[in-house]
């Protein structure tokens, strides 16, 4: 089965072509081309949803025939076209969704919808021929605007068991590296780096750990902002405090992730733990994931890098790997609060 699949749920206009066997196989990359607006909203320092919904429109077509030019395939030769229905920006998404539906009908093939988040964890089944999860699972999404845990009992049939009540994950990141660093939108990478000025010292711990003692699935990250406005209103805030903070709260975030996921795995014997999203671009995060995979003894999928942010391909595995049914064009359009 060979798709061509579209990702505009963001800033990122994003095609890919990607071919595998079906339920569960493994799956390879023929093409992925990302165009992202980003460089213009750095002024604004956050993304700025009309102006992305016009540069995807800009973008859309010269990128869907970039990736089926780089893959050396015809249209001709694809079995369906894969689209992000939701979660996301609705311009952005309408986009995705518009353009999807008209080539469907242009060409005769059938439509096949993906929810952007299960298509953070399907990036897992990309390019790994001889290592594929096992089911039951634990999936963790870990995105800008998403913290949710997820119990697989198959590979099509899941429920959702936790998440945070609040802020995001990477939605702390973000506005922590804007009030520590001034840094613009994503600001993951930006505390990342300020934090490797520091790393591998030992420190003491500053900011809260939220919710950490908690015995429920739950997470709550929107108090770290609020705590790390507070540090800054103190005297002494130097660069080297900034890197002092932007260190604690990378680890305070981490912290809560890895318990939470030990939490899930008390309650839940599985064979494989899922995760993906943005943050697990995050190498503090990724090291302290093969830790807990070492601890349990059961093997952690995390996606390379380039799979973790937002690109196409992870949205043609999941429209490969589970099957995915058409959908009437007619009976289709985009949801920018699909939920898991
Ligand atoms: O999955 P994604 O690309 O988009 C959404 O679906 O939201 O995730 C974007 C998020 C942003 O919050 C960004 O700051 C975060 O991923 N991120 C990181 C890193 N790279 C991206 N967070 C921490 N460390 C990173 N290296
Ligand atoms: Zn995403």
């Amino acid at each position: 089965m060979k798709v061509l699949a579209i990702e505009t749920s963001c800033d990122e206009t994003a095609a890919a072509v990607v071919e595998g066997g079906g339920t569960n196989s493994f799956v390879r990359v023929l093409s992925d081309e990302v165009v992202s607006s980003l460089p213009l909203h750095v002024q604004t320092k956050g993304i700025v949803p009309e102006v992305a919904a016009r540069e995807q429109l800009k973008s859309i077509i010269p990128i869907i025939d970039e990736t089926i030019k780089k893959a050396g395939v015809e249209l001709d030769d694809i079995d369906g076209i894969v689209v992000t229905r939701g979660p996301g920006l609705i311009g952005s998404l309408l986009i995705g969704v518009e353009t999807a539906k008209t080539l469907s009908k242009t060409i005769n093939k059938p439509l096949l919808p993906v929810n952007h988040l299960m298509a953070h964890l399907f990036s897992n089944w990309i390019g790994k021929e001889n290592d594929l999860p096992s089911f039951p699972a634990l999936g963790m999404i870990v995105s800008g605007g998403h913290t949710d845990i997820v119990y697989f009992e198959s590979i099509n049939k899941y429920s959702w068991i936790g998440g945070t009540r609040d802020d995001a994950a990477g939605e702390c990141f973000d506005k922590c590296a804007r009030i520590l660093l001034d840094a613009p939108y994503p600001g993951g990478p930006a505390i990342s780096e300020a934090s490797k000025k520091i790393g591998g010292k030992k420190m003491e711990k500053i900011l809260p750990r939220p919710m950490i003692h908690d015995k429920s699935l739950e997470m709550s990250f929107s108090g770290l902002k609020t705590a790390v406005l507070n540090e800054t209103k103190k005297s002494n805030l130097d660069k080297n405090r900034k890197n002092v903070l932007a260190f604690d709260l990378q680890r305070a975030i981490v912290e809560v992730l890895i318990s939470k996921l030990s939490l899930a795995l008390d309650k839940n014997e599985v064979k494989s733990i899922l995760v993906g999203g943005g943050v697990v671009a995050n190498d503090y995060f990724r090291k302290h994931l093969k830790l807990l995979e070492k601890k349990r003894d059961i093997p952690v999928f995390i996606p390379e890098i380039k799979y973790c942010s937002d690109n196409a391909a992870m949205v043609g595995a999941t429209a490969v790997v589970l099957n995915t049914k058409e959908l009437d064009v007619n009976q289709f359009f985009a949801d920018p609060s699909l939920r898991l």
